[in-house]
């Protein structure tokens, strides 16, 4: 009789066991799957996390989040020096004006969210001219802050598994267009002066003007954006590497009204006087589509120096020009060492070409003397299709663009090419393996490949760790 409710106990004990065993276990499995579906990669993950909504957002599309964006951010930043913080952006239109970011701090943007950027000027502060500028590049005066700002910072992350930010730019183009400003339009994203900087995974559409603008900044990984405005959309560049050091593009689709990448460095006797050059630049594995502009340009603000830029496996279409240097005399400064390779190409007007008669000056005052220096820039292994010129290559008098080479590289034309295919104008270099034939500034070097850097730039080498968000 006693041995019954014995072994009963231990028949119970054994199924409550079973039971929170089983519990734990499920519990386990939801917290890991519950990870799994909401990590990303990083250059430094956060130890404190909070939701845009803890702070009061209220994400109906009609609501001005401007406040809470800047009151979350400062609260958040003294968490910077305790293991930095996350703010994630849930769910929902959030209708917001400009904000600025801090350090040791990630911006995640939900799949589902929507940054909707107010068309409301009071919600748009003015910042200076940018000192390699001299002036704003819509107006003399002053400029709008970009949508989301950041100066001053190291380890910031802008980032999401491809949430959206909408520019809603069509007002600010309409204005532009009419001359009503005289502020020079926002970005979408502007980081100045930083120190490791990541802006991945997230979509961008119409942006009131250029999208992606790093400038003065040395470790910056941009990775895997979208970003689309109408292509007949005025100054909608993507991205823009301006005086920064040490920086990886790579896995883009961009479609723009402007130059899908343009790499600067300021603008002349500004830019010269400020002197901080854009170089360690790699751009890889873009997707382009920008009938009035290049997929990628150089210049034509490079007053500071472009140097050691590294460019592969690039798909324009529908494009105006595959890559375009763009200078001027008065803007000083040199594009040199520039490698290009793999580039496929279909429906372009132009698949090199060389300005270097830029107009557009900050103001009368630049120095008639300040001549840039155009060298050795490589181009190999292309395929294009459906071109209407090979290349127009007009560098300047006394000037020459020089240090040219361009191997192998087959253009296919258009059903009714033009005579001139190789315009060419005071450059020197080689060509090899080029059809159709190159102009006779760029003679035959037999079997001659341009050269492309086998080593690593230090951002190439920089592992990002995998953050979770509970
Ligand atoms: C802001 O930070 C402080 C700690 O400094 C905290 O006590 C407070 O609750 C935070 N505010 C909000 C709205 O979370
Ligand atoms: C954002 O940063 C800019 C530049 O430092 C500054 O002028 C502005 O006041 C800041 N805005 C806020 C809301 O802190
Ligand atoms: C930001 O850094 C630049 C360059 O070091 C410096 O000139 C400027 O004063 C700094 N601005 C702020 C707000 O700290
Ligand atoms: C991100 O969203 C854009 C716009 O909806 C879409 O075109 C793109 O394919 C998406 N990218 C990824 C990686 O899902
Ligand atoms: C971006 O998303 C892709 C998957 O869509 C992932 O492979 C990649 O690691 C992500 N990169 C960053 C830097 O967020
Ligand atoms: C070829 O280019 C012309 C413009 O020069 C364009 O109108 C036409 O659609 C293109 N053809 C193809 C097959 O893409
Ligand atoms: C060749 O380029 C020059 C500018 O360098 C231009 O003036 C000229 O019209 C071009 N010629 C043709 C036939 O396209």
């Amino acid at each position: 009789m006693e041995l019954f409710p014995k072994s009963r106990n231990y028949q119970i004990i054994a199924i409550v066991s079973i039971i929170l065993i089983l519990e734990l276990l499920s519990l386990r499995v939801e917290g890991s799957s519950q990870a799994k579906s909401i990590s990303y990669p990083a250059i430094n993950c956060r130890k404190h996390s909070a939701v845009l909504t803890d702070f009061g957002g209220v994400g109906d599309g009609k609501t001005s989040n401007t406040k809470v964006f800047n009151s979350a951010i400062a609260n958040l930043s003294q968490l910077a020096l305790d293991g930095g913080a996350q703010l994630i952006v849930p769910p929902g239109k959030w209708l917001t004006g400009s904000f600025n970011l801090t350090s040791h701090f990630t911006l995640y943007i939900h799949k589902d969210a929507i940054l909707l950027a107010s068309q409301d000027e009071t919600e748009w502060p003015y910042l200076a001219v940018l000192p390699s500028y001299g002036r704003g590049r819509d107006g003399p005066g002053g400029r709008f802050s970009s949508l989301i700002f950041g100066t001053n910072l190291t380890d910031v992350v802008v980032t999401g598994d491809n949430g959206t930010i909408d520019g809603q730019g069509a007002a600010w183009w309409i204005k532009y267009r009419s001359n009503q400003l005289t502020i020079t339009r926002p970005y979408l994203i502007e980081i100045m002066y930083s120190d490791y900087v990541q802006i991945s995974n997230i979509t961008l559409i119409n942006s009131p003007s250029w999208n992606v603008h790093p400038v003065y900044c040395s470790n910056v990984l941009v990775q895997g954006l979208t970003i689309i405005a109408p292509i007949d959309s005025p100054n909608t560049d993507g991205i823009n590497p301006d005086s920064c050091t040490n920086t990886k593009i790579e896995d883009c689709y961009i479609v723009s009204g402007d130059d899908c990448i343009a790499v600067k460095s300021g603008w002349d006797q500004y830019g010269i006087k400020f002197g901080m050059p854009t170089k360690h630049l790699i751009i890889r594995r873009l997707t382009c589509i920008s009938p009035d502009s290049a997929a990628i340009a150089l210049g034509s603000e490079m007053s500071g120096g472009i140097k050691d830029v590294r460019v592969e496996d690039i798909r324009a279409i529908d494009t105006q020009s595959g890559v375009r240097i763009k200078t001027a005399i008065g803007r000083g400064g040199y594009v040199k060492d520039i490698h290009v390779r793999r580039m496929r190409m279909e429906t372009m007007k132009y698949v090199f070409w060389m300005t270097g008669s830029y107009g557009s000056h900050p103001d009368p005052n630049f120095d008639p003397k300040a001549l840039p220096e155009i060298t050795g820039i490589n181009y190999r292994d292309m395929v294009a299709e459906n071109v209407t010129y090979a290349a127009r290559l007009d560098g300047i008098q006394n000037d020459p663009f020089s240090a040219i080479c361009i191997s192998n590289v087959k253009i296919g034309l258009t059903e009714k090419p033009q005579k001139l295919q190789w315009n060419c104008t005071d450059i020197q270099g080689v060509t090899s393996r080029v059809t159709p034939p190159a102009c006779n500034l760029l003679p035959e070097k037999k079997d001659n490949d341009c050269f492309f850097p086998s080593d690593k730039l230090p951002i190439e080498n920089v592992q990002l760790k995998t953050c979770f968000i509970a």
